[in-house]
């Protein structure tokens, strides 16, 4: 089967065929930037030895959760010299022969390796389409990789690895923002078992890109979900009942909360809907890194365990809101899901 990239190559291809063009006139957005108060994140600050830089970026963290679900981290560490030679593996990755490329999944139920292009039927409905051809592994707690191109294994492995660390640390500040013990989400989700799944997106120029969409609103199950793109965007996320088109700053990691960020904190902090726009004139590339419990945790609110007993996340007059589950198993919901269904997180309240 072929893929999106080889269809928007095809010579004949003058306008987008029908199945493509179920979210016609559904995605008006709007430019936003720091400026317009997308919080940003410094590292740096986050990590610092002095207590007053520590205290801000942990207030920022907590408000960024709370109001956005989103933020872009600054000074993460994470060197352009492991994330450009990755954006260039996975682009040849996707330059490979469709059969080659194919060979590669793995159709494990539990850690599968997915190879797709969303030329093929949609499971979530067989009628719409999607502007986009994707790679998708578990990389922890068990590593899945294509052994081609030679160095993409190597390269995921270690953005996989650096990207866990990051997102520890993010978890800390965000449960101390919470009033929590600091390690408090890191081990009631096990995160030293942590589920993370790494992703590269194709998203090729497309003939009409208002009518089509890469992948449609949705919220991520997980924590903390991570994302690069080749800079290029195309990355949208709902805030105040608009959609914010997303500019990176040059070097910027984009951070999304996830269902299960919402589930810990007792609904104060949201999972963010997004989506992914495409354009008519540049193929984009996103790195994805979902950051979630380890498989087997079971997720529920944080019981009353605070340090700040003036702020309880669960107390009599805030009993639990979500049902307790487990975290394979809610993953494994939300994918049969069919588009326009009501979505687990709505479920388990
Ligand atoms: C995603 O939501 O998984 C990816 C969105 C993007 O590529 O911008
Ligand atoms: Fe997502």
């Amino acid at each position: 089967m072929a893929s999106v990239k080889t269809l928007a190559q095809s010579q004949d291809l003058k306008s987008l065929p029908s199945d493509y063009t179920h979210f016609k006139n559904q995605h008006k957005s709007v430019e936003a930037s720091p400026e317009v108060g997308i919080p940003v994140i410094n590292f740096a600050l986050l990590t610092s030895s002095n207590p007053d830089h520590r205290a801000k970026a942990i207030h920022d963290l907590g408000k960024a959760c709370e109001e956005w679900g989103f933020f872009m981290v600054i000074n993460h560490g994470i060197p352009e010299t492991l994330t450009n030679p990755l954006f260039e593996t996975c682009d040849e990755f996707f330059d490979l022969p469709e059969e080659e490329k194919l060979q590669f999944e793995i159709k494990n139920p539990r850690f599968p390796v997915m190879v797709r292009s969303s030329v093929g039927p949609n499971p979530a409905n067989e009628k719409v389409l999607f502007w986009r051809d994707y790679l998708r592994f578990f990389v922890h707690p068990e590593y899945y990789c294509p052994h081609k191109p030679e160095q993409l294994s190597g390269l995921v492995s270690e953005y996989a690895e650096r990207t866990r660390g990051l997102a520890r640390k993010l978890l800390r500040g965000i449960s101390l923002s919470l009033g929590l013990e600091e390690t408090y989400i890191e081990k009631a989700m096990e995160f030293d078992l942590t589920t993370q799944v790494f992703a590269a997106n194709y998203y090729p120029p497309c003939p009409d890109p208002e009518s089509a969409i890469g992948i449609p609103p949705h919220t991520d199950p997980g924590l903390l979900t991570f994302l690069l793109q080749n800079g290029v965007g195309g990355l949208e996320i709902q805030h105040e009942g608009k959609w914010f088109h997303l500019n990176a700053i040059p070097g910027s990691i984009f951070v999304n909360t996830g269902d299960h960020l919402e589930i810990v904190s007792n609904g104060k902090y949201k999972s963010v809907w997004h989506r992914a726009a495409v354009n008519n004139t540049k193929k984009r590339i996103s790195l994805v890194v979902a950051n979630g419990p380890s498989p087997d945790a079971i997720v529920e609110p944080a019981p009353d365990t605070v340090v700040e007993p003036s702020a309880p996340l669960l107390c009599d007059d805030a009993p639990a809101k979500y049902v307790p589950m487990n975290y394979m198993e809610y993953v494994e919901e939300q994918r049969s899901t069919k588009l326009g269904e009501k979505p687990i997180l709505e479920r388990i309240k």
